[in-house]
């Protein structure tokens, strides 16, 4: 082996050495000019090629292009080594800040329901329930809601299997208009009084949806039928629960009104949160928000269900929770709450 052919093949060692010990891009670059730059050490040995005696120069010559090629392809496989490297690295970023999940959340009108389910259960009512899909009875008949009461028409309520006039029938099915329904089914279901739920849920009616209406919406009834329950028991009720849910300054008021459950029947209002009572564009300037309908149960409904009037009194109410919610959080549009997009429900 010629001279120049050991200096070749300790070049190579001497690189694939210096290789080895790379531990950067500018490491890798200064490994590369000192054997493989143009004043490297590789060109400085191929440039005394030209000294070897002819007879040698073929195998020299082998020898070169073989030690070239190895020392090119030494470097090759540590690049790609390093970048392979640095990319698990930048993977595994541990400094990195971990990545927040999206999380989801209850709906407004969930959370209000809920609210106000905390709030009574706090004053003493359980939670009944009762289904959508209703009687007539449930829902008018057993409530004193006379044959020709408006609400009943096919027009306002929402019937299933609609023939003629079966939806004045009492077995005829419809989505319920109210959770009045559920009073009936609780008294029922109790037999005798004392009776002190609440029922939070959804209600149908065939409303052409607005700003302030839409065809399905919440409701919270409550029923309290024992002895000696009275009006004032009723208004205390309402004024906490508006307290709480509003703010300790919010005053109660009980408006005459009628429903055909109730007797007497009241609106009951709350002052209005917004501007404190002085009258705003939230309350029409009256300074009071319209909170609940309520009343006394009427003696009628007691006999329904089979409870002594004589001896049985009890106050009823129900509120719409979506009023609750837009005054809760000023939405102006009912609509928003059900259009489900995400820009607006991530708010709450
Ligand atoms: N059911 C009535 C409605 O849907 C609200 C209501 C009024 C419920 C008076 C009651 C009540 O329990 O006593 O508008």
């Amino acid at each position: 082996m010629t001279e120049l052919e050991q200096e070749l093949l300790a070049a190579l060692a001497q690189a694939q050495e210096a290789l080895a010990g790379v531990k950067d891009a500018a490491g890798l670059e200064e490994v590369r000019a000192r054997f493989l730059g143009r004043k490297g050490l590789l060109p400085a040995l191929m440039a005394k090629l030209g000294q070897v005696p002819a007879a040698d120069k073929p195998a020299v010559g082998k020898t070169l292009n073989s030690v070239k090629q190895q020392m090119q392809q030494a470097f090759e496989e540590k690049a790609a080594f390093m970048q392979k490297a640095s990319a698990v690295q930048s993977a595994l970023d541990v400094t990195l800040p971990g990545r927040k999940r999206p999380l989801g959340h209850k709906h407004p009108i969930t959370q209000v329901m809920d609210d106000a389910v905390a709030i009574f259960r706090r004053m003493g009512f359980i939670v009944a329930d009762g289904p959508e899909v209703e009687t007539v009875w449930n829902n008018f008949d057993a409530l004193n809601s006379p044959q020709d009461h408006p609400s009943r028409t096919p027009e306002d309520t929402f019937y299933f299997g609609l023939e003629g006039d079966n939806w004045l029938d009492s077995e005829t099915l419809l989505l319920r208009t109210h959770t009045s329904s559920v009073q009936i089914r609780a008294m029922l279901g109790k037999k005798q009084p004392p009776v002190r739920i609440i029922c939070p849920g959804r209600c149908y009616r065939r409303d052409t949806p607005d700003a302030t209406h839409g065809m399905s919406f919440h409701q919270i009834e409550g029923l309290y039928v024992d002895r000696n329950v009275s009006l004032a028991d009723l208004k205390g009720v309402m004024a906490q629960y508006a307290r709480e849910m509003f703010g300790n300054n919010v005053k109660v008021r009980l408006r005459p009104h009628y429903f055909p459950f109730t007797e007497p029947s009241v609106e009951c209002d709350a002052s209005c949160m917004i501007c404190d009572g002085v009258g705003c564009r939230v309350c029409k300037g009256s300074g009071w928000i319209e909170l609940a309908g309520a009343g006394m149960v009427d003696p009628a409904v007691f006999r329904n269900v089979g409870y002594d009037p004589e001896t049985t009194t009890g106050y009823a109410f129900g509120m719409g929770l979506e009023r609750t919610a837009m005054i809760r959080y000023a939405i102006n549009d009912l609509r928003l709450l059900y259009d489900n997009d995400l820009r607006f429900l991530q708010q709450f």
